[in-house]
């Protein structure tokens, strides 16, 4: 079942032309298709036969050049047909029937909320006929829809429409036609009874683009949001990237029924409902970043990715990675630089390299998988932006930009390799990228252990660096990496000017202070010369490698990184190393002899008294390290000790601040109204982290304000921090808040989501029980993955302490809820399971209960390749 990327070979035929007819109709859908295929000149010699992929299709007709195609000359088996003695060139006609009111799996074409829609990445296009469904295949697609008009006024494809007509019984027609040849994942249907938001954009060279947002006529007045960060995106793609948009049209639609985030099919990407409505009422500051995070990704990803394309799925992490890079450049851009390089690295400390530790690991350009779908994961997407990212540093903003002008003129049109963007990269900038290569083939989280010595005779400052990359499956070796790392070395009035051992300052740059230091073998020095006291090291500056690093520092250098560095991640980070380590005492100490250290409430004061630093940042450093990345570094992981610890740290810091925080809240507190901008956003976020720290204290002023907040708020983001600090406190007022939240919201689905979410991530005990209570819940639905992520998802995956009851039934729960989903929708249940798979990190007890639950799924007669490929790579020795 396994499939290798070694084996790659050239497709034998071409499809210059895919000419798609779908009648649309309530009990089924009949799909006619007409490909013009040839050989492939560069194929290797073989048999005059021809292969295509196909699945769940009911065959009525099939047609060479106008001739049936005789039952002897064809044979279907498994996802294949097969036909055998074809001519060089071809049409074959291809006539399938399909019932897209049954497809729960929500890949191919299926219903959502009575609308038509098609999630073809990476292997639903066989789905819908019979095709070379690989993405190597490129072709020009013409594609005529018939539906009822009543019940689908709106019929939308790929590219430019041709024709829009009546017919006579009812229904209608509409032609569209995409100039641009395009694998079929990129393909995409839309038929419903939708509404519109228009808009349009000029592009640098002058072209007209029609802008238009298709979602339920409720959900009309949740458009502007979206509207605005396509237009930014498009604006910001020409400035730092040169792309310009190629079409008069862009259409994106938003479905309630949606596996992922959202699919940046060619001119018309279709959203989750999550990823694209948003107004103030509704949607947190979260959620509106999301949205714009998420429509930016999705129209990068019209050079990266689709006028430049995957040659196959090994090679994912080129169009994933480097978009996601693309659209974190944006975020940064339009938002704090820092509060969005915190959120990545914080996503990828927790998630990713967990997964790179655990039995799934992976390299961002695997070797070999079993089931595509399972490999849309943290690592090909976040460390694969985290590989471009370090490009973009080792060569700079100009040589990088050079390469991608290279990589996309160089390879328009084509579907290309991880290797031809490093190629063009190298090509561009003359740098030696041979070593670089090996973050595209090694999994693993490499280490730096790095340690630093003053001599004060010679005034030099040497950095010893090392480093090391943990074996994963079926890589027990590991080569040396290339890791740029960033440091600067502070002093007593600022960062010192660097001079490194035979390379002079580089007199262009006015700012000497910070340096990209080239590790690339196993041990390393770096001397640094004309330093004249001893400095306090500021490493791995900015994220500048996704790599785990390890320095001595005295409690004193963390607080004075903490207060002084220049770098806004370093200062973060210091504060994340002081948490731990106050958390781990907290471990230890017994319950009634643990202290929190004064020097952290001291520094703690300091931020919260501080007008002149970025409130974002300030709410951030006030968080404690999440119980996720605690559980990365405090090995194995004692869910329960780690929870209580950090609970017992949060209390102790709200009460030795209590005075400082109220008056942070009230100060922040404020009746503007609701912008979803940085400044506004950053002050809420402080103030509601306040909240959370106050809630924790019993007097009443404290205990008033989340009623206040609820009772009064006029936005989500307060809202939901209000009903969150209640619910999440047993405040006596939460069950009438939640009552009354949901009566306010039932109408509102993604609101009914975030109302979940509240009650399944709630770390009181009894959880489990509400999980399951709120499953029979009407507003709950197994069919629907925002509503299965919003209660069954957060449940396991953030609510660690329930999760991680001591008898095991949260683990049963969820291998049965995975059990159900996989006869529905694998996809789905394959990421649910994700939390199952990481038993080695926890202790005896729990390892084996998870693993009991593993292995009733394996259990399981017939399960879906997705499900299968995660369980049983996670059982393995
Ligand atoms: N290409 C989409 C994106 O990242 C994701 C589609 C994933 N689809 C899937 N079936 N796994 O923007
Ligand atoms: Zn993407």
């Amino acid at each position: 079942r396994t499939i290798y990327l070694k084996d790659y070979r050239e497709p034998d035929y071409l499809i210059d032309r895919t000419q798609l007819r779908f009648e649309l109709a309530e009990e089924s859908t009949v799909v006619d298709s007409v490909l013009t295929l040839r050989r492939n000149p560069n194929a290797e010699p073989g048999p005059a036969e021809l292969t295509l992929h196909g699945t769940e299709l009911e065959l009525l007709a099939l047609e060479i050049d106008g001739q049936p195609v005789a039952q002897e000359r064809r044979r279907i088996s498994g996802e294949t047909l097969h036909i055998e003695g074809v001519p060089d060139a071809f049409t074959l006609s291809c006539r399938t029937q399909i019932r897209p009111q049954e497809n729960t799996s929500l890949e191919g074409l299926y219903k959502s909320s009575g609308m038509f829609c098609t999630q073809c990445e990476a292997e639903g296009f066989r789905k819908i006929t019979y095709y070379l469904d690989r993405p190597d295949v490129m072709s020009e697609f013409e594609v005529e829809i018939v539906a009822e008009r009543s019940r689908y006024p709106v019929l939308l494809s790929n590219g430019n429409l041709t024709v829009a007509e009546e017919l006579e019984d009812g229904r209608h027609r509409t032609v569209w036609h995409d100039p641009f040849p395009k694998p079929a994942y990129l393909f995409a249907l839309v038929a419903g009874d939708l509404s519109r938001v228009s808009d349009c954009f000029t592009t640098c060279s002058g072209r007209e683009v029609d802008l238009h947002i298709y979602v339920e006529d409720k959900d009309l007045d949740k458009c502007d949001h979206a509207m605005t960060s396509l237009k930014n995106a498009m604006r910001w793609d020409e400035k730092v990237y040169g792309r310009e948009y190629d079409l008069d049209i862009f259409n994106i639609v938003a479905v309630d029924d949606f596996n992922m985030g959202a699919m940046e099919n060619k001119s018309l990407n279709i959203f989750n409902t999550s990823c694209v409505l948003a107004k103030p009422e509704t949607t947190t500051d979260l959620g509106f970043q999301r949205v714009e995070g998420v429509v930016a990704h999705e129209y990068f990803h019209n050079w990266s990715g689709n006028r430049v394309t995957c040659r196959d799925w090994f090679q994912l992490s080129l169009k994933e990675g480097f978009t996601v890079f693309r659209d974190a450049q944006f975020s940064s851009d339009m938002g704090s630089a820092t509060v969005k390089r915190v959120e990545d690295v914080s996503l990828l400390r927790t998630a990713q390299f967990a997964e790179d530790a655990g039995p799934m690991a992976h390299p961002i350009r695997p070797d070999s998988f079993i089931e595509i779908s399972n490999f849309y994961t943290v690592t090909i997407y976040e460390k694969g932006a985290e590989v471009v990212r370090m490009l973009h540093t080792l060569l700079g903003p100009e040589d990088f930009r050079r390469g991608s002008d290279l990589y996309f003129e160089r390879h328009d049109g084509q579907a290309v390799t991880c290797e031809d963007f490093v190629k063009a990269m190298e090509d561009a900038s003359g740098r030696d990228l041979g070593q670089f290569r090996l973050w595209y083939s090694q999994a693993g989280t490499p280490r730096l252990k790095v340690a630093g010595y003053y001599d004060a005779d010679s005034e030099t400052y040497t950095l010893t660096v090392q480093q090391q990359c943990p074996p994963t499956p079926g890589q027990a070796e590991k080569a040396p990496m290339h890791i740029p790392l960033a440091v600067a070395l502070l002093g007593e009035a600022g960062a010192l000017r660097l001079e490194l051992d035979g390379t002079p300052a580089d007199p262009e740059t006015s700012d000497n202070t910070q340096m990209v230091l080239d590790v690339t073998e196993s041990e390393q020095r770096f001397v640094f010369n004309n330093i004249k006291e001893e400095p306090v090291p500021s490493l791995l500056r900015g994220f500048s490698a996704p790599v785990k690093l390890d320095y001595d520092y005295s409690r004193q250098q963390l607080l004075r990184l903490m207060r002084s560095d220049s770098d806004g991640f370093c200062r973060w980070d210091a504060s994340q190393v002081l948490g731990v380590a106050e958390i781990r005492r907290a471990m230890t100490a017994d319950a009634d002899s643990y202290q929190v250290s004064e020097d952290l409430v001291d520094a703690f004061r300091a931020l919260l008294s501080d007008d002149s630093l970025d409130k974002a940042m300030v709410a951030l450093t006030l968080q404690l390290p999440s119980e996720a990345y605690l559980a990365e570094v405090i090995e194995p992981v004692d869910v329960h000790g780690i929870y209580r610890a950090r609970e017992a740290v949060r209390y102790a810091l709200a009460e030795s601040l209590r005075d400082v925080l109220m008056a942070c809240y009230r100060a922040n507190t404020s009746d503007e109204v609701y912008r979803p901008e940085a400044d506004q956003i950053a002050q809420r976020s402080l103030k509601n982290t306040a909240l959370a720290y106050l809630m924790l204290c019993d007097d009443d002023e404290c205990q008033g304000l989340a009623k206040a907040q609820f009772d009064s708020s006029q936005n989500m983001t307060d809202r939901l921090s209000a009903l969150t600090a209640l619910v999440h406190n047993l405040h006596p007022y939460h069950t009438e808040a939640l009552w009354r939240f949901y009566q306010d919201w039932q109408h509102e689905p993604l609101v009914v989501n975030q109302w979940f979410q509240v009650q399944a991530t709630n770390r009181q005990p009894g959880t489990l029980e509400t999980v399951k209570e709120l499953m029979a819940h009407p507003a709950f639905d197994i069919r629907n993955p925002n509503k299965v992520r919003a209660l069954i998802g957060a449940f396991c995956a953030q609510n660690t302490v329930n999760f991680h009851q001591s008898d095991g039934a949260a683990y049963q729960f969820l291998a049965d809820q995975v059990k159900q989903l996989d006869r529905s929708n694998p996809q789905i249940a394959s990421r649910l399971l994700v939390p199952l798979t990481k038993w080695r990190k926890y202790l005896p007890g729990a390892q084996t209960l998870m693993k009991d639950a593993l292995n009733s799924i394996m259990a399981v007669p017939e399960l879906s390749s997705d499900v299968f490929e995660v369980v049983s790579k996670s059982l393995q020795e």
